[in-house]
């Protein structure tokens, strides 16, 4: 079982939006998947309430939870298990890379985002997670060079996802909707990042 943590100490950096989408682009790839939600504002339990599918389940709970749901989620036979994480919560942050395999910082590439990104890293420091963190850029404008200025400035300092994703309208109704890119535009942009980017985090 693959497990994911989605880790940022800055609010609305993306974490709730890209937790929901590698799960079910998991459950596409015929993967049985979990999103264990540890933010006391439960957005990818919300997310779930707007759905008519039942895939992928969700489950609330608290970062003491955490250990035993993981351990419960392989024996269950998961295939992808993805944490997402509440902001401003050393806690949950700290907990989910704990039992992590892979760890990602999502990041806006403004210069706000990039530069509130040490609170963040220096959490992982701490709990000895940086060997399996990756910054994952989101948000990127399409156009202009504003997420190479922060790439090279953020891959000095931890490995960059080689797969961005892009400030997409897509994405937000997707959310609103309870539904994946994936699932109302397979043939789009958004998708087809969504796809790239769980092939990178899944290859061997
Ligand atoms: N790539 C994107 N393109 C367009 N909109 C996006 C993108 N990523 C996130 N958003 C939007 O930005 C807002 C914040 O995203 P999201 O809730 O996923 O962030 P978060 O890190 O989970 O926030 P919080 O820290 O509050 O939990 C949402 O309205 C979402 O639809
Ligand atoms: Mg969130």
């Amino acid at each position: 079982m693959k497990t994911v943590a989605i880790v940022s100490q800055k609010g609305g950096s993306g974490k709730t939006t890209i937790a929901v989408h590698l799960a079910v682009c998991a459950e596409l790839h015929k993967k049985r998947a979990a999103i264990i939600d540890l933010d006391p504002q439960a957005s990818a339990l919300e997310w779930y309430s707007r759905r008519d599918a039942e895939t992928p389940e969700v489950i609330k709970a608290t970062p003491e939870q955490l250990p035993a749901l993981v351990k419960q989620a392989r024996a269950n036979g998961a295939g992808f298990t993805i944490i997402d994480t509440a902001p401003h919560s050393d806690r949950s942050a700290v907990v989910a890379a704990n039992v992590a395999d892979l760890v990602l910082i999502p990041c806006r590439p403004s210069a706000f985002d990039v530069a509130a990104i040490g609170a963040t890293l220096n959490l992982l420091k701490i709990s000895k997670a940086l060997d399996r963190t990756a910054i994952l850029l989101n948000a990127a404008p399409p156009r202009g060079a504003m997420a190479d200025v922060a790439e090279q400035g953020l891959s000095e300092i931890v490995p960059v996802v080689p797969v961005r994703m892009h400030q997409r309208a897509a994405y937000s109704h997707a959310i609103n909707g309870g539904y994946s890119v994936e699932e109302f535009d397979p043939q789009g942009k958004a998708a087809e990042e969504i796809r790239a980017l769980y092939k990178w985090i899944m290859k061997p």
